[in-house]
């Protein structure tokens, strides 16, 4: 049996990533899963990780996160992937780089590391970035309670949304960027596009 594709989308908040997560999931019969806090494990560390009314260090901040993708990985994507089961996860380790490295300012080289240690070789075979800009996703954002990273201020959401255009230019052909600005439908026929010639296992 073949290896299933592990398909991966990321984005700052209020991209509109979950809602083509879901839905390419559905389309291709791939197992749909997130960061962080999809495992038993993991609901409890994405508590912690969006509570904002526990401060934390960045750097303990990107360690639980490495924590919950070690496990996610260990015992969700790696054997799914593995039965032939395609994947796709709303996050990955570009969260990581983005938020904990360009957004708080941890060393980029460390995440790459502990990335290493968290992941192995589990590694996407496409990463799809839907890129808005900060006004768009202010626009788009629940006004009410807000969480550890909704709560931070625009530096933050202008430095991690940069964060992501400078990894789609370091990984190049892995990473397929897209203008999310546009109405949903649009946005939906742009990556069913890109996405129509992988190896789907369910086409
Ligand atoms: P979500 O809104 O996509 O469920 O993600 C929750 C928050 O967690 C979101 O604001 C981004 C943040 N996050 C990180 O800061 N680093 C990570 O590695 C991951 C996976 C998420």
């Amino acid at each position: 049996m073949s290896r299933g594709i592990f398909l991966v989308f990321e984005g700052i908040d209020a991209s509109g990533k979950s809602t083509h997560a879901r839905r390419v999931a559905q389309l291709h019969d791939a197992l749909f899963t997130f960061e962080p806090g999809d495992t038993p494990l993991g609901v409890d560390l994405r508590r912690w990780l969006l509570d904002a009314s526990t401060p934390m260090k960045p750097e303990t901040e990107s360690l639980m996160m490495l924590a919950d993708r070690s496990h996610h990985v260990a015992t969700v994507i790696e054997p799914t992937l593995r039965s032939g089961r395609d994947v796709v996860s709303d996050r990955f380790f570009a969260s990581s780089l983005a938020y904990q490295g360009y957004g708080r300012g941890v060393d980029l080289a460390d995440l790459e590391a502990a990335t290493d240690l968290a992941i192995g070789t589990c590694l996407p075979d496409l990463t799809v970035l839907i890129d808005i800009d900060l006004d768009t996703a202010n626009e788009r954002r629940a006004r009410d309670e807000k969480d550890r990273f909704e709560s931070a201020d625009l530096d933050f959401h202008a430095r991690v949304r940069q964060g992501y255009l400078d990894l789609a230019r370091r990984y190049g052909d892995n990473w397929f960027v897209v203008d999310g600005s546009k109405s949903e439908e649009e946005v939906a026929a742009v990556i069913d596009e890109r996405l129509s010639s992988l190896a789907w296992s369910n086409a």
